[in-house]
C-alpha cells in the first residue's frame, strides 16, 4: 500500500480535502496529513514513511528530501516550485511535478481584486479611478496571466502583454505585444507580473524597468517576492510617489514601506492567491490523480525535474 503524506503549512480547504482523500484511497493508498505544522521538525518525522508528497508552498529542501527516505515523487499542488530543490530531488531520483493552471483562476481573481483596490484608493474614501479605459500590462504570459486577460477584457481595458515564450499563443488572442519589457512597462497604468522566480525572471523588475512607467501607475505582484529586485523598487517608490504597488506576497524590505511608503501599498497578510476552495480542490486532486498515474502507469506528464 502506498503512503501519501499531505503536508501543507498553509491547508487546503476542507471540502478540498475530502476530495483529495477520496482519490488516495479509492486507489488503495494510504493517507497521511500534516497540516498547520509549526517547525520544520515535524515535517522530517512525517516525511521519514511518505513514498509520496503533497505540498503547496511548503519548503523541500535537501534535509527534508534526505529524511525521506522512501519519497518517489513529490507534487507541488500549485503552479510555483521554487519552494521545492528539484536538482538535488533529481540526484536522488525523486520526481518533482507541478499542478499547472489548476488554481490559476484564483491568483488571477485576486490581481484584479489587488488592481481594482488600488485604483480606489486602498477604499479610503479619496476619490479614485477606473480600470475601463485603461491599459493594463501582463508582465508574463502563462495561465494566471491569460485569465486576467480574459477578466481585464470585460473590464473594458485595453490589454497589452511582454512574454518570450508565448507570443505566438498571445497574438493569436488579440494581445498586443509589447517588444521589451521597458515598453510594457511605458504604456501600461497598470502592470500585473506573472512570472516564475527562476532564470531571467529573477530580479527583472528593476529600476531599468521600472523608470519607464507612466505617470499614477500601479504594479501587482501576485507572483513571487524574487522577480522584484527589491532595493531597486524601494529607490523608485521613494522617487516616484505617484506610484503603487499592492502584492500578495509580503517583501523581505515590508519595514521600509511601512516607514516611507503609507497610502501607497498594500500586502496581504499571508500569500492568500490560491486560497479558494476551487481552487484547492483542483490543484490537489490534481495532484493526488498524478501521483496515482505516476505509481500505476509510470506516467510523468508534469514532471518538472527530468
Ligand atoms: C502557486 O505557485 O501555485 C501559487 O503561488 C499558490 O501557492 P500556495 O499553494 O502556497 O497558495
Amino acid at each position: 500500500m502506498k503512503r501519501v503524506l499531505i503536508a501543507t503549512e498553509k491547508p487546503f480547504a476542507h471540502s478540498a480535502l475530502s476530495k483529495i482523500s477520496e482519490v488516495i484511497r479509492q486507489s488503495g493508498y494510504e493517507l497521511h496529513l500534516l497540516e498547520k505544522y509549526q517547525s520544520k521538525t515535524e515535517l522530517l518525522e512525517a516525511v521519514k514513511s511518505a513514498e509520496a508528497l503533497i505540498v503547496r508552498s511548503d519548503i523541500v529542501d535537501r534535509e527534508v528530501l534526505d529524511a525521506a527516505t522512501d519519497l518517489k515523487i513529490v507534487v507541488r499542488a500549485g503552479a510555483g516550485y521554487d519552494n521545492v530543490d528539484t536538482a538535488y530531488a533529481k540526484e536522488k531520483s525523486v520526481v518533482v511535478m507541478n499542478t499547472p493552471g489548476q488554481n490559476s483562476n484564483a491568483v488571477a481573481e485576486l490581481a484584479i481584486g489587488l488592481a481594482i483596490y488600488g485604483i480606489r484608493e486602498f477604499f479610503s474614501g479619496k476619490s479614485g479611478g477606473e480600470l475601463r479605459g485603461r491599459t493594463l500590462g501582463l508582465h508574463g504570459y502563462g495561465y494566471v496571466a491569460r485569465n486576467v486577460h480574459r477578466i481585464a477584457r470585460a473590464f473594458g481595458m485595453r490589454v497589452i502583454v511582454y512574454t518570450r515564450y508565448s507570443k505566438a499563443q498571445a497574438t493569436s488572442e488579440g494581445l498586443e505585444v509589447a517588444s521589451s519589457l521597458e515598453e510594457l512597462y511605458a504604456l501600461s497604468d497598470v502592470v500585473s507580473i506573472h512570472v516564475p522566480a527562476r532564470g531571467e525572471h529573477l530580479k527583472s523588475v528593476s529600476m531599468d524597468v521600472l523608470k519607464h512607467l507612466k505617470e499614477n501607475a500601479i504594479i501587482v505582484n501576485t507572483a513571487r517576492k524574487e522577480v522584484i529586485h527589491e532595493e531597486d523598487l524601494c529607490a523608485f517608490m521613494e522617487e516616484r510617489t505617484d506610484v503603487k504597488y499592492l502584492s500578495d506576497i509580503t517583501p523581505d524590505c515590508a519595514a521600509v514601506f511601512a516607514e516611507k511608503f503609507a497610502g501607497r501599498y498594500y500586502f496581504t497578510p499571508k500569500k492568500i492567491g490560491a486560497q479558494t476552495e476551487e481552487a484547492n480542490t483542483n490543484a490537489g486532486v490534481a495532484a493526488a490523480e498524478q501521483i496515482v498515474s505516476f505509481f500505476e502507469n509510470d506516467d510523468r506528464s508534469f514532471q518538472v525535474n527530468k
